[in-house]
Parts: structure tokens; sequence; C-alpha cells
């Protein structure tokens, strides 16, 4: 039998137990998430996959690297919650791939900005953000007022129903109609519009 001196004083035995502990440690905390409702299945009904023109959106906000200075990740704190509304929950994200969370917040966090303000101040906003609120140092994004180029939509439908995003073939077949005369602002309004709103807002 070993004793807890032997053990610290071998290096081997000190890194295979060490190894063994961090191993059993993750598996007991990340195996049950794959099974739990509360990560797998949508918070409510209102959670939906993301239509032709929202995911094409979405895809523009990644692309312009949005993410680098918005976060998608209400905290449960009261001046997080106050500040942004309802703190997010992991049944909210279930058809995003890849979640678009972030940690970096030279900008306000997007969870819940759905709704909160008008189709028409997000265009004005994205063109050149001074427009509407002089002090901001986000940069303009004037060259999205231009038609939506996604030839494989359908493609990336697919792609993600085979991840688990439950589209129809009909939406699949669809989808290419859905972006016929829309602009790249038309597809990151839809997206931004329709981020956070299955939980309530508190303010
Ligand atoms: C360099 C950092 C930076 C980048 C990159 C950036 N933003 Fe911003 N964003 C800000 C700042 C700072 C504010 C707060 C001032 C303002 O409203 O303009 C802001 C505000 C916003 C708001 C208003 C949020 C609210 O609740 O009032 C929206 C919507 C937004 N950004 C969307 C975007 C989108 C979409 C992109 C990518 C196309 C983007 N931002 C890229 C810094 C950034």
């Amino acid at each position: 039998m070993l004793t807890h001196e032997q053990i610290e004083k071998s290096n081997t035995w000190m890194i295979i137990l060490t190894l063994l502990a961090v191993i059993w440690g993750g598996l007991v905390e990340i195996v049950p998430l794959f099974f739990q409702t509360s990560t797998t299945k949508p918070v409510n009904e209102l959670v939906k996959p993301y239509d032709a023109l929202r995911l094409a959106g979405r895809e523009i906000y990644i692309r312009e690297g949005c993410y680098n200075c918005h976060s998608q990740m209400i905290r449960p704190f009261r001046a997080e919650t106050e500040r942004y509304g309802h703190y997010s929950v992991a049944g909210e994200f279930v058809y995003d791939h890849p979640f678009q969370w972030g940690s970096k917040r030279t900008g306000p966090d997007l969870q819940r900005v759905g709704g909160r303000y008008s189709d028409q101040w997000h265009r004005i906003h994205l063109l050149n953000p001074r427009d509407v609120v002089p002090e901001s140092n986000m940069p303009g994004y004037y060259w999205l007022d231009r038609p939506v180029k996604e030839p494989n939509i359908g493609a990336k439908m697919a792609a993600l129903r085979v991840v688990g995003v439950p589209y129809t073939d009909k939406e699949i077949a669809d989808a290419p109609a859905a972006l016929k005369d829309k602009t790249e602002l038309d597809a990151l309004i839809a997206y931004l519009q329709g981020l956070g709103t299955a939980l309530k807002q508190t303010r």
C-alpha cells in the first residue's frame, strides 16, 4: 500500500494519480451536461431555429467580428440583470453552433437587444454609430448596405440539421428565396432583433 509520503516523493506516482484525479473530476462535471434537459432542450417554445435570413445575419455577425466587442451572456448578478434583463440560461442557446457568448465587452452585452430598438435605429447605428450615439467608439459598417451573398445557405442549414437543429426539407429548399432582394443590413438586423426574446426582459 502506498503512503501519502511515498506518493509525494515519487514523480511518477504523483503524475499518474494527479492525471487520474483531473480526468475523473472532468468527467463528473462535463458528462452530465450532455444529458440534462436544461442544457440540451430549448428553455421554452419561443426558442426556435434561426430562419434563413437570421442565420445569414448571424454569419455576418461572425464575419465582421462583432463578438470581439460584444458578449451574448448575461450573468446572474443584479448589476447585470438590471441593465440587460433576464440572465442567460443554457436552454436559450441549443440551436447556436457555435454559440456567441464571447467574453470581451468593449460594447454592451447584446443577448437581450432584440426588440430594444427599431430596425431603423439599427440601420443608422450600424452604418455610423455616432449618428445616434455621439460618444460611441463602435466602428461604422457602411459596406453592409449591399445584397446578401449566401449561395450555400441551404447547405449550411443541412449541416446544422446533422448536429440537431430541426430544419425541415422545405425550410432548407426555401432558404435561398428568403434571402432574395435582402441586404446584409436586413439580415444582420433580423438576427439582432431576434436575440434573447424567448425570455421576457425585466426592464
Ligand atoms: C470596437 C468595438 C465594437 C465592435 C467591433 C462592434 N461594436 Fe457594437 N458597440 C460598441 C460600443 C462601444 C457600443 C456602445 C455605444 C453605441 O451604442 O454605439 C456598441 C453598441 C452596439 C449596439 C447597441 C447596444 C445597446 O444595447 O444599446 C448594438 C446593437 C451593436 N453595438 C451591434 C454591433 C454589431 C452587430 C457589430 C458587428 C457588425 C458591432 N456592434 C461591433 C463597440 C463595438
